[in-house]
Parts: C-alpha cells; structure tokens; sequence
C-alpha cells in the first residue's frame, strides 16, 4: 500500500506585501526583487492569524475536498518550522481545532524538504500497514522569524499553508528519496529562545533568520536535478515521461537551471513565487493546491515533486496522480 492523493486545500493570509510595499521598508526596488527572484508579492499574517490557524483552514478545506469527517482522520503530521508553540506541536492544536479525535498527531521540521518528508512518513506508516489515512499539512509563518530589516532575506519570505488527505492504496506514491547534509547546517538557520538558567545568565535577544544565499542556490541547482533523475530512475523513468514537476518555490532562477538541467520546458513546471514568495514547508502543497485547482493535474498523470532547504535537506517524491 502506497500514498495515494486524494484532496488539497490551501490557506494565504489576508494581507498582501507587494514589492513596492517593502521598498518603503527596506532598501530595495520591484526591479531587483523580480529580476533576482521572481517574487512580485507576498501574503503575510495578521494579529489573528497563527500557524495553527492557517493550517487549519487548509485542513478543513482538503477534509472537505475528500468527503471526510475529522473523526476519520487516523494521523495528522504538520510539517512546519515556524509552530506558535514549542510544544504542543501544530499538529496536536489543529487536532483540537478539527475534532480529529481519532487521529495520532505530531509535527515535523525538514524546513523547505518538509511536505515532502511528511508524505514519505505517511507513505511509509501505510507500508507497515499501521495507518490507512492521513492529513498532511505544510505550514509557515516565515514573516516571524524574519528580520524585517534586512533586505536580502525579508523580500523572500512569506507566510501560508497547504493541506493534503492522503490515503492507503494500490496507486499513488511510486518512488521517493531524501537527503541531508548537516555539515551545511549553519547555511539557513535561526536560533530558538536563548537559555536563561542560572549558569547561562544575561539579556538575550531574540534571533532572525540568518541565510547563505549563494551557498544555497549553488546547493539547490546541483543537488535537486540529480535527486530528481535519481528518483525517477528507481521507477525505469526519466524526466521525460513526467507531466508535472511541483519544485520548492524559492527563487524563480532556481526553477529554471532545474528545468534546463533536466532539459524539460517551463510549462512542465509550474511556479506560484510571483504571488506567494517562499513559504518554505507550505510552498509544494500551496503549489500542489493551486495546480490541483487550476485542473493541471489529470488522472494517471506523473508527478514529480522535490524540495530543498535549512538542514540541508532535500526529497523528491514521483507518484501517479489518481
Ligand atoms: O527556501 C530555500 C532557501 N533559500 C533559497 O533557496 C535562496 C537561494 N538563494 C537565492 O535565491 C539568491 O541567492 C538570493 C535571491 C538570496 C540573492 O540573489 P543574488 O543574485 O545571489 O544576490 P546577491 O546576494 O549576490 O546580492 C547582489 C547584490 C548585493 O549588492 P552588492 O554587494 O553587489 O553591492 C546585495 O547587497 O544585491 C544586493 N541586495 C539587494 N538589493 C536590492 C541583496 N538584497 C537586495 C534587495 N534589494 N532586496
């Protein structure tokens, strides 16, 4: 038994920071940002706007999508760097939220690699037959953690959620690998709440996300095509025979040396960045929602989705859209 998706859903926050907004912020222009990047806008939380609330809605659209009550549910894992809380986890408080009563629930943090992560976790559960379904969710609020007056990391960032209903079947996931190389974990990185104890005393600020950029990019144009080829051949597949390839939405640039790595074209590989800037863990699955949507995806399609991020980390999942 394999992942088999069976319904999206997506959540974007009310407010939208275009990239004439943040010119009035930071030093930086519409041109740079777009040109470097491909990002022309962003979505950002409001007050009453929280990790777990944005996952919600996504969760609540994707149950819906699926013709499924919360109670059905038997695992939720959130993949997210960004939880409002140390502990619970963001899954536990989208379990409350929903009534997902029956469900096992637990976060985890793969950073942009994370919705990837969290389908192979679920793929795997329903190998070793523990599991029949579960509800994946990709969450960020990157806004929070982000130092709002640097200008070479706050013009990337954003904030969102997308959700997934994934069950145990004959079809579906077909192939996947993941990676990470924690010698390169200081290359994206930002510190939890500093240690007060008695033997660790003084005023500690809180941190913001610190980025090697071009340490990262050089990483993600390397390492994605070769995961991707890698994936595709465990399964006799090249690029190809692939419909559609959902990447990590981080740098438009990105996506295009993937594509002219793998020689596949552009329309191969749809891109939300323009409108979502880079959510990090809810980046594949909003993508995935969108696609989804827009009726990109058709029955008995290959598809191929990878992300990369802080860790390193990096996964590429192929399956057959049902
Ligand atoms: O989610 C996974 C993790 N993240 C990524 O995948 C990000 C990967 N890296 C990237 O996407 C790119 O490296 C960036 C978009 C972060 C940076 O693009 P770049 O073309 O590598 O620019 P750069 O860092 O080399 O900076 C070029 C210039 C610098 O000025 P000088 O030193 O040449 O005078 C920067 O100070 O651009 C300047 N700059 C900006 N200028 C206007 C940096 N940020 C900005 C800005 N507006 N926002």
């Amino acid at each position: 038994m394999r992942a088999k998706i069976i319904s999206t859903g997506s959540y974007l926050p009310k407010n939208i920071a275009t990239n004439d907004f943040l010119s009035t912020l930071v030093d930086t222009n519409d041109e740079w940002i777009t040109s470097r990047t491909g990002i022309k806008s962003r979505h950002l939380v409001s007050e009453e706007e929280t990790t777990a609330s944005m996952a919600y809605e996504a969760a609540k659209k994707a149950l819906s999508d699926a013709n499924l009550q919360p109670e059905d549910i038997e695992l939720i894992i959130v993949a997210t760097c960004t939880a409002d809380t140390l502990v619970p986890s963001t899954a536990c408080d989208v379990q409350g939220r929903l009534g997902a009563v029956n469900a096992t629930a637990f976060d985890l943090n793969a950073a942009c690699s994370g919705f990837v992560f969290a389908l192979t976790t679920a793929d795997a559960y329903f190998q070793s037959g523990m599991y029949k379904n579960a509800l994946i969710i990709g969450v960020e609020t990157l806004s929070r953690i982000v130092d709002w007056e640097d200008r070479s990391v706050c013009v990337l960032f954003a904030d969102g959620a997308g959700a997934a209903v994934v069950m145990a079947d004959e079809t579906g996931l077909m192939s996947a690998s993941l990676g990470s190389d924690g010698d390169k974990c200081h290359a994206i990185y930002v510190k939890s709440r500093e240690n007060n104890n008695p033997f660790c005393p003084g005023e500690k600020p809180m941190d913001h996300l610190y980025m090697d950029g071009a340490a990262v990019f050089k990483f993600a144009t390397k390492t994605v095509p070769k995961s991707i080829r890698e994936t595709l051949e465990k399964v006799n597949l090249t690029p190809d025979d692939v419909d559609l390839f959902l990447l990590h939405q981080a740098n438009m640039r990105i996506n295009q040396s993937i594509a002219k790595t793998l020689k596949v074209p552009m329309d191969k590989i749809p891109c939300n960045m323009d409108h979502c800037g880079n959510t990090s863990g809810a980046s594949i699955p909003l993508l995935l929602d969108e696609a989804n949507k827009k009726g990109l995806l058709k029955s008995g399609d290959t598809v191929v989705m990878s992300g990369f991020g802080a860790g390193l980390t990096w996964g590429t999942v192929v399956l057959k859209w049902a």
